[in-house]
């Protein structure tokens, strides 16, 4: 369950609670959805190197293919942010996974968030993965606070990955 918005900027504190956060495989009918939000992140220029605007070609490069594995967290029937799991090396090495979260900046700051990374490392083992490594997260990028809470460590920097930016390798062992 998310956590209570204590600070959101995103809407007002008084009000109806949001409706439950539910958390499960993405289907063929939540691609429209998950491009939009994806969209919008590749246009902020925020977490993912891609260049927008955001190609069909680059949306399913990242959220497709035989060993992707793609989940979503929806409020009633509306898609509110995803990630994707999948091996980050082949053969000896494919027991270590990649994964990609993005949350719809509507819904950012209630926690969908984490709860999305929390669920990811409780479904990776399912799948067969002993680790997730993050390749890229940009130096600056608010979410490693988030990772390294979770038990994210710094494993390695890339040196201005990203338009003159270094980014981070995190890994922690699952679950
Ligand atoms: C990163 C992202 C998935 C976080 O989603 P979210 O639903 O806002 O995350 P949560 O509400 O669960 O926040 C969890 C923690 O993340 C950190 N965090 C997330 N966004 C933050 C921000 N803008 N500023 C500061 N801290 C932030 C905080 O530690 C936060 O905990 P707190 O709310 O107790 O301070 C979302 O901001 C996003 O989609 N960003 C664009 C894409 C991206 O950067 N993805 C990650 C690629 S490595």
């Amino acid at each position: 369950m998310p956590r209570a918005s204590s600070e959101s900027s995103q809407g007002p504190s008084q009000g109806p609670s949001p409706e439950p956060l539910d958390i499960g495989p993405l289907g063929l009918e939540d691609r429209p959805a998950l491009f939009d939000i994806f969209e919008d992140v590749v246009a902020s220029g925020d977490g993912y190197p891609h260049r927008p605007p955001l190609t069909a070609a680059d949306f399913e490069a990242t959220w497709s293919g035989p060993s992707v594995t793609t989940v979503g967290a929806r409020r009633g029937r509306t898609l509110v942010g995803a990630y994707y799991l999948r091996p980050n090396f082949v053969g000896r090495a494919a027991h270590i996974a990649n994964a990609g979260y993005v949350v719809g900046r509507r819904w950012r700051r209630e926690g969908v968030g984490r709860a999305l990374v929390e669920d990811s490392i409780r479904r990776a083992p399912t799948l067969g993965f002993d680790a997730i490594q993050f390749n890229l997260v940009f130096a600056s990028n608010p979410a490693r606070a988030l990772y390294e809470r979770l038990g994210w460590r710094e494993v390695g920097r890339v040196p201005e990955a990203v338009d003159g930016e270094d980014a981070v390798v995190y890994w922690r062992a699952v679950p």
